[in-house]
C-alpha cells in the first residue's frame, strides 16, 4: 500500500532543489502533486518530467498570488490535503552591511510566505472538514546564529516558532503542522550560498562547501533525497500524533 495514496500535495518553491525532490517522492508514494513556484517555466519543466503532477504559478509574497494558486490547486486536484511551505531565500552579509532591502525581501518570502500560505490552504481544509498535513521547511540557521547569516537565521527561528503556534491552534481541526531542520543540502541553492561565503571570508568557490561538507558528522553534505523520508513521514497517517514539531535531518551536523 502507498503510503499517500489519492492524496492532494501543494509544494511552494518546487521547480527544483528540495520541493522537486519531494513532489517526486510524494507522487511515488500514490500522491498527486502541484509544483507551485514564482519561476513558472522551470515549474512546468519539473512537472513534465513527474507522473501525476502539474505545475502552477505562485509568489508566495502576494495575497493575490497565493490566493489564485490555492484556488487553482483546489479547483485542478479538487482539495488540498498536504502543504509543503518549502520556497525560501538565502542571504549573508557581516550585521553591520544588512540592507533594509534584504530584510524584508527574505522575511516576506521566508516568513511572511509561511504563514500565509499556511492561512490559505488551512482555511479550505477545515471547510473540507477531512484535516491535513502542513510541513514547513526550517533549517539547521533557525536554531542558533551564524556570524554572517542573522536574517536568514532569524527566517527560520520564525518558521519554527510559526510551526509550535500553528500546530497547537489546527490539530483540532486534524491539521499536522511540523517542520523540518536539514542541515547542507547540495545542490543550486548552494552555488548561491558558496558564492556569498567566497566573497565574505575570502575564500575560493568551492571550498566552503568542501569544508561545510566534511564537518557533517555522517562524512558528506545531505541530498534532497536524503529529506525525503522525513517528508514523507510527515505527509503520511503515520505521523497523526506528531504536532509541532521541528525534525533534524542533517547527519549529526546541528548537535555537532
Ligand atoms: N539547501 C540547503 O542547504 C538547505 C538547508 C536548510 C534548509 N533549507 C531550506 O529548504 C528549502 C528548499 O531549499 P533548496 O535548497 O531546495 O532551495 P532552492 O533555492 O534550490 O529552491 C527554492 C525555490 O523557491 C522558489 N522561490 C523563490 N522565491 C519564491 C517566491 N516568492 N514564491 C514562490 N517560489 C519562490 C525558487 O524559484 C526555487 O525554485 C528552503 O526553505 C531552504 O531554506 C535548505
Amino acid at each position: 500500500m502507498k503510503r499517500l495514496e489519492g492524496k492532494r500535495a501543494l509544494i511552494t518553491g518546487a521547480a527544483r532543489g528540495i520541493g522537486l525532490a519531494f513532489a517526486d517522492a510524494y507522487t511515488r508514494e500514490g500522491a498527486r502533486v502541484a509544483i507551485a513556484d514564482i519561476n513558472i517555466d522551470r515549474a512546468r519543466q519539473a512537472a513534465s518530467g513527474i507522473p501525476r503532477a502539474i505545475a502552477v504559478r505562485m509568489d508566495v509574497t502576494h495575497q493575490d498570488s497565493i490566493d489564485a494558486a490555492v484556488a487553482e490547486v483546489e479547483r485542478e486536484l479538487g482539495g488540498i490535503d498536504i502543504l509543503v511551505n518549502n520556497a525560501a531565500l538565502f542571504d549573508a552579509s557581516p550585521v553591520v552591511e544588512i540592507t533594509r532591502e534584504t530584510f524584508d525581501r527574505l522575511f516576506a518570502v521566508n516568513v511572511a510566505g509561511v504563514f500565509f500560505t499556511t492561512q490559505a490552504v488551512a482555511r479550505g481544509m477545515i471547510a473540507r472538514g477531512q484535516g491535513g498535513k502542513i510541513i514547513n521547511m526550517a533549517s539547521q540557521a533557525g536554531r542558533r546564529g551564524e556570524a554572517l547569516v542573522a536574517v536568514y537565521c532569524a527566517t527560520k527561528a520564525a518558521v519554527i516558532s510559526f510551526t509550535q503556534s500553528a500546530g497547537l491552534d489546527l490539530i483540532k481541526h486534524g491539521i499536522n503542522v511540523n517542520a523540518l531542520a536539514p542541515g547542507v543540502v547540495d545542490g543550486e541553492h548552494w552555488d548561491h550560498v558558496d558564492a556569498m561565503f567566497a566573497k565574505y571570508e575570502k575564500r575560493p568557490l568551492g571550498e566552503k562547501r568542501r569544508i561545510v561538507g566534511e564537518a557533517v558528522p555522517f562524512g558528506r553534505m545531505g541530498t534532497a533525497e536524503d529529506l525525503t523520508g522525513m517528508a514523507v513521514f510527515l505527509a503520511s497517517s503515520e505521523s497523526d500524533y506528531v504536532v509541532s514539531q521541528t525534525y533534524g535531518v542533517d547527519g549529526g551536523n546541528w548537535m555537532a
